[in-house]
């Protein structure tokens, strides 16, 4: 945040003001330095949450100096073997088919939100309920896979540091802490290694996923440490190419009939402005890229403010007071002391989303992912984009026009390809199209989250897009997973 009020960030941002066309929402922006502090606590409070501590970093620093790089307890959880780790904290579930399957990795958006929050509320093997025991969640991903729900970026969820320097700002920091734990996780369980990997998660991890793809598709290259079989990486509901998305905001809502065709135009007056932006940004700025954020996001905000108290996650559901979703049980759990004492987190407090982890990474925010995804696919690195039709915030629009618009060798094959109805127990769950390693699914009757909202259809996708059969019909259900376990 050192260049956040520096006079060359201040001119060029009141430059920006002037220039913006929005007069309605400069009010938003009168006061910049606050204003990532409220979204960020805005975002918090919509899911009910309310961390002790805006971010992790652990008093003394020399309380772990000895311990080795990975420190893990295997414990029962209520009947299945889990390993927790402290500093890069997480979660492992062994599948609960066969340790052959694919090792998955989770990662939640925020940024600076837990993992564990899509563990409990969307893929985990178990659901809280409200009496806070642990019900088993028959479509958990742990029913296909090996998987991991790490906390990160460092600061989130258990995950902390004792040095505020290891906060990150940037893809380069986030992939490097994911890489370096992915290398210390198969070096503790070398069996694991050979099975098949892919990278999956949500929201802003649409920033995470392909920065770690690349990353770890460069580590195999240079055959940096331990080889890690990525297969393929897939985004929920994700920012990734922000010039396309921010773009297809006002598109969406009044496609959906959340604003009308006047507001959409008067909103769409900041677009030029947003875009020239953006393209300041790139995919390595740093000031432009904040500069960018407060004046793309007043697209967003102005859209949000003419729809009312309607749910940006799920546009079908509306946010009573300040509350879109209730996932405070998550808190309460992992906060109850034998819970704790379990995993073995010591003082360490839960921090279910970071206010702070939030804001250190607003100059990553407008910067554009899809740059390094050609690459992967070009090497035949499976890319699966998908996403729940009523989601606003990420919406299926943004999604489906920047893989559309993406230029790789089968580009012309994939946008020509005709969409194809994804068919689970004999009834359309989504719309797919793909061609070779690319995959766009849009999800019906879901919204950002989309295995809380189909549970059943998005463990059906994971498992077919692993096993490359997510374009064939689906199998009868009597050769299906689900229904023979
Ligand atoms: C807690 O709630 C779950 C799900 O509603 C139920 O199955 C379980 O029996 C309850 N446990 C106790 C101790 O009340
Ligand atoms: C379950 O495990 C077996 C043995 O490794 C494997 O052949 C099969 O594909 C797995 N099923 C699914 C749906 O992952």
């Amino acid at each position: 945040m050192k260049g956040y009020s520096s006079p060359p960030f201040l001119s060029l941002f009141l430059l920006l003001l002037l220039l913006s066309p929005l007069a309605s929402v400069v009010a938003l922006l009168r006061a910049p330095p606050r204003l990532p502090a409220f979204y960020a606590e805005k975002l918090i409070r919509q899911l009910n949450l309310f961390p002790g501590e805006p971010v992790n970093i652990a008093a003394e620093s020399g309380r772990f100096v000895d311990v080795p790089r990975i420190v893990e307890r295997r414990f029962k959880f209520p009947t299945w073997s889990i390993l927790v780790t402290l500093r890069m904290f997480y979660f492992f579930f062994e599948s609960r088919n066969s340790t052959e399957d694919p090792v998955v990795i989770w990662l939640t958006g925020g940024p600076g939100c837990s993992s564990e929050m899509a563990l409990f509320y969307e893929n985990g093997p178990f659901t809280i309920a409200n009496n806070l025991s642990l019900v088993w969640n028959e479509y958990g991903w742990d029913k296909v896979s090996n998987i991991l729900y790490v906390d990160q970026p460092i600061g989130t969820g258990f995950s902390f540091s004792s040095d505020r320097r290891d906060i990150r700002h940037n893809e380069k920091g986030v992939s490097d802490d994911l890489y370096d734990f992915l290398q210390a996780f198969f070096k503790e369980h070398p069996h694991l290694a050979k099975n098949d990997f892919y990278i999956t998660g949500e929201s802003y991890a649409g920033h995470y996923i392909p920065a770690l793809a690349a990353r770890v598709h460069q580590g195999n290259k240079a055959k940096e440490g331990i080889h890690v079989n990525l297969k393929g990486f897939a985004i929920g509901n994700g920012l990734t190419d922000p010039a396309i998305q921010y773009g297809a905001y006002a598109d969406y809502a009044m496609d959906m009939g959340i604003i009308t065709q006047t507001e959409h135009d008067r909103i769409n007056k900041a677009l030029p402005l947003c875009e020239s932006a953006i393209k300041l940004c790139g995919t390595d700025g740093t000031i432009s890229c904040m500069a960018a954020y407060f004046v793309c996001n007043t697209i967003f905000t102005a859209i949000v403010a003419r729809a009312g108290d309607v749910n940006y996650y799920d546009i079908r559901k509306k946010c009573e007071g300040n509350m879109c979703y209730d996932f405070s049980n998550l808190e309460k759990f992992l906060n109850e002391q034998p819970v704790r004492d379990a995993l073995g987190v010591g003082d360490v407090q839960f921090v279910s989303c970071s206010s702070t982890v939030y804001q250190a990474m607003l100059m990553d925010w407008m910067r554009n992912l899809e740059v390094g995804i050609p690459a992967l696919l070009e090497d035949g690195i499976k890319l699966l984009v998908y996403a729940g039709e009523y989601d606003l915030i990420c919406n299926w629009l943004g999604n489906s026009r920047w893989v559309h618009a993406m230029e790789w060798s089968g580009q012309k094959e994939f946008v020509a390809a005709s969409e194809v109805p994804f068919k689970v127990d004999g009834s359309e769950a989504g719309l797919l199209t793909s061609h070779g390693p690319l995959s766009f699914l849009k999800v019906h009757d879901a919204g950002h989250m989309v295995p809380m909202d189909q549970p059943k259809a998005s463990l059906e996708m994971l498992k077919r897009w692993m096993h490359s059969s997510l374009s064939r019909q689906a199998p009868l259900d009597s050769e299906s997973l689900i229904s023979s376990m």
